[in-house]
């Protein structure tokens, strides 16, 4: 029931009439019995600030933020969590005593859907493909604990995000950089953070072989439209286990959730609630 008390979240980005966050988590409300409801709001970036302002007029509880507002609502902020800063962005804001509190739990919830699969992740050797936003949140969870390499299609831009990396976090192990032709044999778990198989150019080349793949190794893809891109297709092909990223999404929403709401979500509810609404 809607009622006086019920709180408010929501996810506000351009477009987000295909998002599965209001899916995921009014599930996970309902499961839980809390008086909360999620929705979506299209906004665009001129009135951004006025989201904030009305977000802490209205005292509504929290929301997400998607593509492409994620780096622009930093500046709005009243204050930033030391991940989110070092990751230069930010996916969820908590409004709590009048203020806005960022925070950024897309590397998170990439390294919980990744360890579904791995156990604890820790000196690992791991290959990260891409270092736009999401990858740079993964890479910076992952960095922590695991060796990283860093590959781009525009290999500057790999340098300077490993190089960001190394100066932001405190105890890192070895952080190193390339381009897209890699040798790929000795890598444990590899990550596609680029679109390239997304929805709707699916019939595409994976973008990196993976005929010389480690016998065991875990390949994730950040990508969850389709379920299974192509790289993932690829990997399957190699006997690798593999990962869509239907996790990563789930993981950072019930972490998301947990900083809002202090509860737990059941992700198993999350998940149910994405596969049963997937065309
Ligand atoms: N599962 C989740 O919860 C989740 C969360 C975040 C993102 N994602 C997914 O992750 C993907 C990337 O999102 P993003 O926000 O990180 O995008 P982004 O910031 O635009 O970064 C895109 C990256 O992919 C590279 N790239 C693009 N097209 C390429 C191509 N044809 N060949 C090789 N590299 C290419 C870019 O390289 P250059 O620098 O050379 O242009 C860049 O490094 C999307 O599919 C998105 O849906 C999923």
């Amino acid at each position: 029931m809607i009622d006086s008390k019920t709180k408010l979240l929501g996810l506000i980005g351009h477009p987000v009439d295909h998002s599965f966050s209001p899916i995921m988590h009014n599930a996970a409300i309902e499961d839980l019995g809390i008086n909360y409801r999620y929705l979506a709001f299209d906004v665009s970036e001129e009135n951004l600030k006025d989201v904030v302002a009305g977000a802490k007029a209205f005292q509504i509880a929290g929301f997400n933020i998607t593509i492409p507002h994620k780096m622009n609502i930093m500046k709005y902020l009243d204050e930033i969590d030391d991940d989110a800063k070092a990751i230069g962005a930010v996916n969820t804001v908590k409004i709590e005593n009048g203020k806005a509190i960022g925070y950024n739990t897309d590397g998170i919830g990439a390294k919980k859907a990744l360890e579904e699969k791995t156990g604890i992740l820790i000196n690992k050797n791991i290959l990260i493909i891409g270092s736009g936003g999401g990858s740079r949140a993964v890479s910076y969870e992952l960095a922590k604990e695991n060796k990283l390499t860093i590959i781009n299609r525009n290999i500057e831009k790999a340098k300077i995000l490993s190089e960001e990396l190394s100066k932001n976090l405190k105890k890192q192990n070895s952080i190193t950089y390339g381009d897209l032709n890699v040798d790929i044999k000795d890598f444990d778990i590899i990550i596609n953070t680029t679109p390239v198989g997304m929805y709707p150019n699916m019939n595409v080349k994976p973008v990196i072989p993976l005929n010389d793949i480690k016998y065991g190794a875990v390949v994730m893809d950040l990508i969850y439209n389709p379920l299974e891109p192509v790289f993932l297709k690829e990997a399957i092909k190699y006997g690798a286990e593999t990962i869509n990223g239907i996790g990563m999404l789930v993981y950072q929403g019930a972490v998301s959730f947990e900083i809002w709401a202090g509860k737990k979500p059941d992700v198993y509810v999350m998940k149910k609630s994405i596969n049963s609404n997937i065309r």
